[in-house]
């Protein structure tokens, strides 16, 4: 694995001498956040050593690395989900081979299922925490100890001083960002209405089918990590409605003008603030 990750690498530094510092997971629908990037170099997934193709709609499968801000970033457009069949460690490989890379910061973004009943379609919420029952975790199995230790703490997984970057930036957008914990679930099915209400009396505010893998393998490396929800719909049995993956895209579509504002102004504060 630690042999993959070097050759993934290397690849990418033959292709560009742009060494990022910030790295970005772009969730569902969200990939034209592309358009922002400065001086992309764009490199299809399937062109990189050991990078699995993405199979999901709205995952484009390219990693761009250019400037955010003036920041150096490498971003993943599209990303693997469990429920596509992968194993974990092929998941994780992208986020492993951005901290191979150098970067410090991951923003990882998804789009996600409304249960806390303040939320609405098109909100945008920090992660403050994260409750894995997708029943796996992508440290099983021998500590790959030049990555990480065997046992990471994940007290703050969400550091607060990213998530107080954020909060900001949305401010200075003139919008204030709400908070939540994300449950992530192993789809691909949505959830029934049953699990929703089980979801909400344990703690979670919004449920998706990703982030987790790629959240708990950057604690493992020692990253510091920001997630950020889009609400595309209220989660199974809040609203009178089936829920399809069209109607997710097209929200997550409505809201990628704010989505790719909000990205912008926060690695421009996190290039200001040195964090
Ligand atoms: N559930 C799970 N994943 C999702 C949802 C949802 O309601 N919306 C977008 N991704």
């Amino acid at each position: 694995m630690y042999k993959k990750l070097k050759e993934a690498a290397q690849y990418i530094k033959s292709v560009t001498d742009v060494l990022p510092r910030v790295g970005l997971v772009l969730g569902s629908g969200l990939g034209a956040f592309v358009e922002r990037i400065q001086n992309p170099i764009v490199i299809p997934y399937g062109k990189i050593p050991h990078f699995k193709e993405c199979t999901v709609e709205g995952h484009e499968g390219r990693l761009i690395l250019g400037t955010i801000a003036g920041v150096p970033c490498v971003v993943l457009q599209g990303r693997l989900h469990v429920y596509e069949g992968h194993p974990m460690e092929d998941i994780v490989f992208p986020t492993r081979v951005m901290a191979t890379l150098g970067i410090e910061i991951l923003i990882l973004t998804n789009a996600a299922g409304g249960i806390n009943q303040i939320f609405r379609p098109g909100d945008l919420v920090l992660m403050e925490d994260h409750i894995n029952l997708m029943g796996h975790n992508p440290l099983v199995g021998p500590n790959i100890s030049e990555l990480g230790p065997r046992f990471p703490d994940m007290t703050e997984a969400y550091g607060k001083d990213l998530r107080n970057i954020f909060q900001k930036a949305s401010l200075s957008l003139g919008r204030e960002i709400k908070k939540g914990i994300y449950a992530s679930l192993l789809g691909p099915t949505y959830e029934t209405p049953a699990e929703i209400r089980m979801l909400r009396i344990i703690g979670a505010d919004m449920v998706g089918m990703s982030t987790l893998p790629e959240a708990i393998a950057a604690n493992h490396l020692g990253l510091k990590v920001c997630g950020i929800s889009c609400i595309t719909n209220m989660a199974a049995g809040i609203e009178q409605k089936t829920l399809c993956h069209d109607d997710v895209k097209e929200m997550a579509a409505k809201v990628i003008e704010h989505f790719s504002n909000l990205l912008c102004e926060g690695i421009a504060l996190i290039k200001e603030q040195k964090i």
